[in-house]
């Protein structure tokens, strides 16, 4: 059995101040929800702070990026030793950092990989723009990403993998449950041609993309969907803990 998955990717919001009143808001509905894993990502100058008020609590946390070196003269990067001891998960390749800050598949690769290094779970995220879905390759894309980012990765070791179709992110235009369950279904066949079957269905998968507290069923009711990534709603307490709570519901473990 898979445990369903929840996170919150808070992108660039929320000074310290802010995200520790909003985990207040939040820790003490889903500290109650006991069978979805709940994972917060913060910006990193909250993490610290995040970590000490959770310290009792099953809320995990993650980071929304990460450099690749242990450490040495990188400016401004913050490495996965650094992180090690403050989150479990870490965002690697999201659509925004291949978009704005040139990401490219080499470089998720050894982000991949670094992370799996320093023991830190990747949420590996991956997803086709508009023209891709409209040119019908959406199948193509996936795969070829999914390749290159697991490339010499030789076990899993708890990864994560979120389907993130980038014109279904922040537009208010998800994908229906349908067709993510279709690119999942995809995204796991492929986990059993580079893995095998066991590791396939293991490996948690999520769709993200305008995950709101109105349609998150549409999605946690499909075979392949383990949970979701979740952005804007995930700044909303209500909205958050509804999100995790219908998840807990319809899995019903
Ligand atoms: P939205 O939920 O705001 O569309 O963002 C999705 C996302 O990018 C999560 O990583």
């Amino acid at each position: 059995m898979r445990k369903p998955l929840i996170a919150g990717n808070w992108k660039m919001n929320t000074t310290v101040d802010e995200a520790v009143a909003l985990v207040y808001k939040m820790i003490e509905s889903l500290d109650k929800i006991r069978n979805v894993e709940k994972v917060i990502c913060p910006p990193f100058i909250s993490l610290a702070a995040l970590a000490e008020r959770i310290k009792d609590s099953p809320i995990k946390l993650g980071a929304q990026n990460m450099y690749f070196e242990g450490k040495g003269a990188y400016t401004g990067e913050i490495s996965p030793l650094m992180l090690d001891d403050l989150c479990q998960f870490v965002i690697i390749g999201h659509s925004e950092r291949r978009q704005y800050f040139n990401e490219t598949d080499e470089i998720i690769n050894n982000k991949v990989k670094a992370a799996l290094k320093y023991g830190i779970k990747p949420i590996l995220c991956v997803g086709e723009k508009l023209e891709g879905n409209e040119a019908g390759k959406t199948a193509k894309i996936v795969s070829q990403q999914l390749g290159s980012a697991l490339a010499d990765v030789d076990s899993l070791g708890g990864t994560v993998i979120a389907y993130e179709p980038v014109w279904a992110i922040g537009t208010g235009r998800s994908a229906t449950g349908e067709q993510a369950n279709e690119t999942i279904g995809l995204i796991r066949l492929k986990i059993t041609s580079l893995y095998d079957e066991e590791v396939a269905q293991n490996v948690r998968l999520l769709y993200g993309g305008s995950v709101t507290d109105e349609n998150i069923a549409e999605f946690i009711k499909q075979t392949e969907i383990d949970g979701a990534l979740v952005g804007g709603a995930s700044l909303k307490a209500e909205q958050f803990i509804s999100i995790v709570k219908q998840t807990a519901e319809i899995s019903g473990s």
